[in-house]
């Protein structure tokens, strides 16, 4: 391990070259079939991972915690509410204490915009930070892992039409997704939703629209939002029904608008009965459990392409 290398990171996927992108998901595609024989490779043996987590999460959270574990590391599960944070120490301090200890790898999932650059800046040489969601700002795992499981269903993405339909505004996710597929040259993007919830003109790539019908016209594949309740004022949380009445999906609305063999995703949670009817939890053409699944394996290859090129190792 190189002790003198400065910290590196994985805080955006617009960080990342093309190239870059298809060697994590190659990678992750040899995770996923090693993880059927039960060979991992052991690219983390005798490193320690800190999940510092300071927003919810259950997807996010237990599949790195998998992914370090299969790859070899042991896992610190940082629980800020018990921690000395509460007595006013800085995330920063936090990492070097962590650090002090020997812990190399720090996922980092928090709220404010910005803060993944600035402790990048502030981290001990020799140690990793990778983003598990900022704020609004990004979510790279995830845009990875949707690219991931897009592109093992339908392979020649330069030809897809995908459509992107809710809370994109609020949407880290969308931008992290949206990002990996622009990078990978997905042919058409449509952007679906409320205009409260469409991102400002040029924000995004993409064709917008309020309409579910033409927003969903021609999808190979149609990615569902969660409605971020969290990060809006009471005031604009839409009406649960009229939502559902307006841009909530069914069999039968994505059999009528999209194409016949289009798939369905879903980063998760779920808001079940207003983004998606329940129906589409087992449908054969719904990818939501997949993505979770291959969230492990896409989180696998993160670790090993950043402990190869921080550390020389792989
Ligand atoms: N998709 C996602 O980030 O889910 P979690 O909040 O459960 O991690």
């Amino acid at each position: 391990m190189n002790e003198n290398a400065p910290a590196r990171a994985l805080i955006a996927l617009s960080d990342l070259d093309r190239g870059t992108l298809e060697d994590l998901l190659e990678a992750a595609e040899g995770f996923i079939a090693s993880d059927a024989a039960t060979a991992h490779r052991k690219q983390l043996a005798g490193e320690a991972v800190a999940l510092v987590f300071c927003e919810p999460s259950t997807r996010t959270r237990f599949s790195f915690e998998l992914a370090a574990r299969r790859l070899g590391a042991d896992v610190i599960a940082f629980d800020e509410p018990f921690s000395s944070r509460v007595k006013g120490e800085s995330l920063s301090e936090t990492f070097r204490t962590l650090a002090a200890m020997g812990v190399r790898f720090f996922v980092l999932r928090h709220g404010e915009n910005g803060i993944m650059r600035t402790l990048t800046g502030e981290l001990p040489a020799g140690t990793c930070l990778i983003s598990g969601g900022e704020g609004t700002h990004a979510h790279p795992t995830q845009g990875l892992l949707d690219a991931f499981t897009i592109r093992l269903h339908r392979p020649e993405l330069a030809r897809l039409t995908v459509a992107v339909i809710g809370d994109i505004v609020h949407s880290r996710v969308a931008r992290s997704t949206i990002t990996a597929l622009t990078q990978l040259g997905v042919d058409e993007l449509h952007l679906v939703g409320p205009d409260a919830f469409l991102p400002a003109p040029g924000e995004l790539p993409g064709t917008t629209t309020t309409e579910l019908a033409s927003g969903l016209a021609n999808a190979d594949v149609v990615i569902a939002l969660r409605i971020q309740r969290e990060r809006m004022a009471a005031a604009e949380f839409p009406d649960p029904r009229d939502y559902r009445e307006r841009y909530g999906l069914s069999i039968e609305r994505i059999e009528c608008y999209a194409k016949p063999d289009a798939l369905l995703l879903h980063p998760g949670p779920v808001n079940w009965g207003v983004e998606l009817d329940a129906e589409l939890a087992d449908w054969p053409r719904s990818l939501i459990r997949e993505q979770v699944r291959n969230g492990v394996a896409v989180r696998m290859a993160v670790f090993a392409w950043l402990a190869e090129a921080a550390h020389g190792r792989g």
